[in-house]
């Protein structure tokens, strides 16, 4: 079947939504979400979103903050462009209904939180349900606008690319243009083509190409791998940040320990009660993310202990659960009272700093084709995010492109929906061994964990990618082979991104922010000040994925 929308978003986190509401003011909407609208990234954020809100603080101090963090790679424009919108996209979302903690004795002020890399307390939030609050705010009014259309369980396959060719060109110069998504109905099975005049990639992240992560489940690089697909340029994919404290319990996989808890005074100390990030950082338990995993990575290396502890027990146990009460019932139920005791963590990957490459208002290089939130590649994170910024990002940025998309909107909704082919199954059958995914899947991201994890080698590199090679043809050739089922859609993207990770990790010669190279101990800043961008249009780089018969 085929539909049409002036606006196609792919993804129901803070960025798609909040773009959708400002969208609808130039067209109508379409949000496609692979599963339940809640299923993000943002739903579980807990810590804030940080900006400029206090007298304390000033925009020089937060870039400041962010370009150290970003370890030489931040876009410094576009660090100030976000700075500098922070205070007023945090106004709109309170004016949406988005309830942010204010102070106790001073309710006109909001209740500023710190974390690591923060020279200020500079984080709005809602204690550590933060993601959650803003993005139930954000559906509900996306809920009472007619103008949006929001499809749960509709998987995006791959996006719908033409040349230009026979089109009349605008005023750049690109040559291919986006025309919408295949997407897949997981109710009928069937895959629709889904018109669009502008098509917005706000997928999330990719944690799930690692055996441990923070993220959700549907954080499989969707965004990234269909906007590589289609010749997108990609950009630093090597810069995967691992949250240093996921709680470590074998009943839990991907429950955050909030970094707002060292905020607030807690520590880090090994097994035998000793602190031990001093030794490693002058700035102690609230280095940046990458100093602090990378620390973590060491002792437990040394000690050879399964983990590591957090400790905020000295602190009042009335102000603990106050502030921290989602952390501190969900460590509860696993029989841990972080009231009197030590949280057991480890680091897990959390937030990919790379993504589809954008320019200041959320373009990528193939017209009419927006990336957002962690999907993209903006130049505000570099080498290494600053906590709490990626909410602000990702608002930012969907103001960002619903002002381009705006200020463009007479030539936005004059482009023809174009025709565009049926999705073709070919000689495909039912695959009748899930194993054959599932096997796959298992063995990507435990390569990913064992060899591409905080601290790398080019030895480990390269023996991953020798046995990434089998793993990448035999998925081309499922993908060919079978009909396509969401888990097979997802298992063709983790592979892509694990090899686009894996290819940038082995470009970048240096170690800096996020990738640290045993090979390349220093940072190079004469030749390696610059984005790792990847591209197809690049022959010098080739996939086993996309490309397995030039290698059969
Ligand atoms: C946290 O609460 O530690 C996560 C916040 C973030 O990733 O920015």
């Amino acid at each position: 079947m085929a539909f049409s929308t002036d606006f196609l978003i792919i993804g129901t986190g803070i960025s798609g939504l909040s773009f959708a509401l400002k969208a609808a003011k130039i067209g109508r909407v379409t949000i496609v979400t692979k599963k339940a609208k809640v299923d993000t990234a943002t739903n579980l954020a807990q810590g804030g979103i940080a900006a400029v809100l206090s007298k304390d603080d000033s925009y020089d101090l937060h870039i400041q903050d962010t370009l150290r963090s970003g370890a030489g790679l931040c876009k410094e424009e576009i660090v100030r462009m976000v700075v500098e919108n922070g205070p007023d996209r945090i106004r709109e979302l309170i004016n949406i209904g988005v309830h942010f903690m204010t102070r106790e004795h001073d309710p006109a002020h909001l209740d500023l939180g710190k974390e690591g890399g923060h020279s200020a307390r500079r984080i709005a939030h809602a204690l550590d349900l933060t993601g959650r609050e803003i993005e139930n705010a954000l559906l509900h009014k996306v809920a009472e606008n007619p103008d949006i259309h929001l499809l749960e369980n509709h998987l995006a396959v791959d996006l719908l690319i033409g040349s230009k060719a026979g089109v009349k060109p605008s005023t750049s110069n690109l040559d291919d243009l986006c025309l919408g998504a295949y997407v897949l109905d997981r109710e009928s099975g069937q895959i629709d083509n889904w018109r669009a005049r502008v098509t917005v990639l706000c997928s999330g992240g990719c944690g799930k190409v690692y055996l441990y992560t923070t993220n959700p489940d549907i954080a499989t690089g969707d965004g990234i791998a269909m906007a590589y697909r289609a010749g997108a340029r990609v950009g630093n994919l090597e810069f995967v940040q691992f949250h240093p404290t996921c709680l470590y319990h074998p009943l839990t996989k991907n429950f955050l320990i909030s970094e707002a808890v060292r905020g607030e005074g807690g520590r880090l100390i090994d097994a035998k009660g000793v602190h031990f990030m001093e030794k490693y950082d002058s700035r102690g338990d609230l280095a940046t993310r990458d100093a602090v995993a990378r620390a973590i990575d060491t002792e437990m290396k040394a000690s050879g202990d399964d983990c590591v502890y957090l400790d905020i027990s000295h602190k009042d146990a009335g102000f603990i659960k106050k502030r921290f009460p989602n952390i501190y019932q969900t460590c509860l139920s696993y029989g841990i009272d972080i009231t009197k005791q030590p949280i057991p963590v480890v680091p897990a990957a959390h937030y990919m700093c790379g993504g589809v490459m954008t320019d200041m208002w959320g373009r990528t290089n193939i017209e009419n084709l927006f990336a957002l939130g962690e999907t993209a590649c903006t130049g505000l994170h570099g080498g290494n995010r600053l906590a709490s910024n990626s909410l602000l990002e990702a608002v930012v940025f969907a103001n960002q492109a619903y002002l381009a998309c705006d200020n463009e909107k007479d030539r936005i909704l004059s482009t023809a929906l174009h025709e565009s082919p049926e999705w073709s199954t070919g000689k495909a059958r039912m695959i009748n061994e899930k194993v054959l995914i599932s096997h796959n899947w298992d063995q990507i991201r435990r390569l990913m964990w064992n060899y591409v994890g905080i601290v790398r080698s080019v030895n480990r590199l390269n023996l991953v990618k020798k046995r990434l090679e089998p793993i990448l043809r035999e998925v081309a050739h499922h993908f060919r082979d079978y009909f396509l089922t969401p888990d097979l859609v997802e298992l063709r993207n983790i592979a892509l991104v694990a090899e686009l990770i894996v290819q940038s990790s082995l470009l970048r010669k240096e170690s800096r922010g996020l990738h640290a190279i045993v090979d390349y101990p220093e940072q190079d800043n004469v030749n390696w000040l610059h984005d790792t961008i990847l591209s197809r249009s690049d022959k010098t780089i080739k996939s086993y994925l996309l490309d397995p018969d030039e290698y059969e």
